[in-house]
């Protein structure tokens, strides 16, 4: 008998998987592991990770909880009642918005796990969603990986959301589509835009009158650098009861408490919205470990200083980097409104380079990585994004090696 050579996993497709490009922040990983290799110390600007610990006040909540044997258990999928009550009076506190903590609120295990099984939850093939150009790369791929397709719209300063967001619908429209989905971020990853109120409820209403659903990312709720609270779509002039007709909202515990790793978010509004992300998640996981669950409510209660020392502190690094970066000759840099990130044009100095090869570029030529333009959407090639994780004086010390670099270029 002839024995047929056996199939492998290497002669199967994965058509799914195979579709995705390299993530944004991957693409510069080989250039930055070859540059180390050769003993460089590179300033790391790349990924959007924050820098600081925890507070120890919140990681002693979680120590506690770790210790009371019933926190091990399987929970409920929606998240703990007490996380649910906190994101709630969080709401309440800041927006004067009323939530129904049993079908308005669910916990997820970050912004981007529930942003993702959102959309497997809600989106199909022959879906379209619009999504910003640029954007947080999960706000494209989600719709994406759910089977849908994107029409991008820009997140630009030049035209008003609203309007972008319009002339996107318009455009699936006359394609002779319905857009099923939009999705919206501020304050924006990666520009660092903030939206006014009144900008926000022309947004609310433009995708309203539409007939789509709305999924608004507020990640970066405390890092508007103008005010305390960047403005809600339940609390932007809008009656937060139409809005909860189509429309939900997340908020992420990473970078206003400093919990990246926790993996640790949480999605409010629109309860068949949420009822259908909680049908998904009971297939696909138990939720996050309770212990975390109950230092995030903690946190939410007792934390908001936390959170406005994080502001202050992206805004003085921000601050800090746009002056070095102008000093070392990079002209064309605008003070960020607000996130964790300043969002520029690449100079001249690149000669026309694209945003992967001059993020290579600044590796090896000056030892400072940052994340390249392209990976956030077709629109972002010309653009280069620095996180603000590192203190004024690395900051400088960034500015100035790139200073040296771009003086090669003159
Ligand atoms: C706009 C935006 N949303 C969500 C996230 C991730 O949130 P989480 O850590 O809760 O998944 C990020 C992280 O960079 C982000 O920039």
């Amino acid at each position: 008998m002839i024995m047929s050579a056996a199939v492998t996993a290497q002669d199967w497709t994965f058509t799914r998987a195979q579709s995705l490009p390299p993530y944004a922040f991957v693409v510069s990983d080989a250039v930055k592991a070859r540059v180390r290799e050769a003993g460089a110390d590179i300033i790391d600007l790349g990924l959007g990770n924050p820098d600081r610990p925890t507070p120890p006040e919140i990681v002693a909540q979680l120590h506690a909880a770790a210790d009371i044997a019933r926190n091990h258990r399987y929970h409920p999928g929606r998240g703990l009642l007490e996380l649910r009550a906190a994101a709630a009076a969080w709401y309440a506190r800041r927006y004067h918005v009323s939530l129904n903590v049993t079908s308005e609120v669910i916990i997820t295990m970050g912004a981007k796990e529930g942003m993702s099984h959102l959309c497997l939850a809600v989106l199909d093939r022959g879906d379209v969603a619009v999504v910003p150009d640029p954007c947080y790369p999960i706000h494209a791929y989600a719709p994406q990986i759910a089977g849908a397709t994107v029409e991008y719209y820009p997140a630009s300063l030049e035209i008003p959301p609203g309007k972008a967001i319009a002339e996107a619908i318009a455009r699936v429209e006359e394609r002779g589509q319905r857009v099923k989905l939009v999705i919206a971020n501020y304050p924006q990853n990666p520009t660092g835009q903030v939206i006014s109120r009144e900008a926000l409820a022309d947004l609310v209403q433009t995708v309203r009158r539409s007939g789509a659903m709305l999924l608004h990312d507020l990640a970066y709720a405390d890092f508007d650098f103008s005010r305390r609270y960047a403005p809600s779509i339940f609390d932007c002039g809008v009656a937060a009861d139409a809005v909860k007709a189509f429309a939900v909202e997340v908020f992420s515990m990473s970078k206003s408490y400093n919990m990246p790793g926790w993996r640790i978010a949480y999605m409010v509004g629109n309860e068949r919205m949420i009822a259908a992300l909680a049908h998904m998640k009971t297939y696909l996981d138990y939720g996050t470990f309770a212990p975390l669950q109950l230092a995030s409510a903690w946190a939410l209660e007792h934390g908001d200083r936390f959170a406005e020392e994080m502001r202050e502190l992206y805004k003085v690094r921000a601050h800090a980097l746009v002056e070095g970066l102008r000093a070392a000759g990079w002209k064309d840099v605008a003070e960020p409104s607000g996130s964790m990130f300043l969002w520029t044009k690449i100079p001249r100095a690149f000669a026309g380079k694209g945003s992967l090869e001059a993020t290579a570029e600044l590796i090896e030529s000056a030892h400072v990585a940052v994340a390249p333009g392209i990976g956030f959407g077709p629109g972002g090639d010309d653009y280069l994004r620095f996180a603000l994780i590192e203190d004024p004086p690395r900051l400088l010390e960034a500015c100035s090696r790139i200073g040296r670099f771009l003086k090669t270029r003159l």
